[in-house]
């Protein structure tokens, strides 16, 4: 088959755009609103994109109405945001943060997770995860204006934390260890654990 995009049929553009580009990793970020409500949701349209310096970018989409969703306000607001990994263990909490509340109530509760302070962001951390990535904003791109138009949150990794039971002897990041969970298609998400060795050429 063939698909040419157009603004008529973006629905179906996006359900063979997150089809194709598949494992995404998924951002677990939280943010915190002008009133001090820390604010937690998934985001797998999500990368690193260099380490000098560090930066990762994710996309808050516009909703099916064309609002902004509470990512993108608070960031726009504050500037600041933390992001986690998605890993097994946590992958039904994970989920649970996508569903949509009110400004005023926090995914944080609705999961049964506790914060940590971040030591140089606003937005507190995820005690749970075994990773987190404190980021300061250093451009936000909305590439469109309607439905599911994304908005590239540019962000400098200001401070890092692992937690030491996910490392291995080197002091680097174990994927076996940590165990991130992807996004495929709809409801269709992949674990990590069927891995293997390429050496490099
Ligand atoms: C695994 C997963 C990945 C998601 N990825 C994205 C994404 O990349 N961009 C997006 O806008 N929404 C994504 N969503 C939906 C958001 O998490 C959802 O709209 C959430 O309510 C946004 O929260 P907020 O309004 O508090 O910012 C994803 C949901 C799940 C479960």
């Amino acid at each position: 088959m063939q698909h040419e995009p157009n603004s008529q049929n973006f629905v179906e553009t996006y359900q063979h755009l997150i089809g194709i580009v598949t494992p995404r990793p998924i951002a677990w970020v939280t943010t915190i609103s002008p009133t001090g409500i820390v604010n937690l949701a998934p985001f797998s349209f999500f990368n690193t994109f260099g380490a000098n310096p560090p930066v990762v970018v994710f996309s808050p989409t516009l909703k099916r109405d064309g609002s902004k969703k509470d990512t993108l306000r608070n960031i726009e607001t504050t500037g600041e945001f933390v992001v986690h990994s998605s890993v097994a263990r946590l992958a039904e909490k994970v989920n649970l943060s996508s569903k949509e509340l009110p400004p005023d109530e926090s995914e944080i509760a609705l999961a049964g997770l506790h914060t940590i302070p971040s030591l140089k962001v606003k937005p507190p951390r995820v005690a749970e995860a075994p990773t987190a990535m404190e980021c300061k904003v250093l451009q936000i791109i909305p590439t469109g204006t309607g439905p599911i138009a994304g908005n590239l949150v540019i962000g400098e990794v200001v401070m890092i934390h692992i937690h030491d039971d996910v490392l291995d002897a080197n002091g680097r990041v174990d994927p076996r260890k940590l165990q991130t969970v992807a996004r495929l298609n709809g409801d269709v998400w992949c674990r990590t654990t069927d891995l293997f060795e390429l050496p490099r050429p």
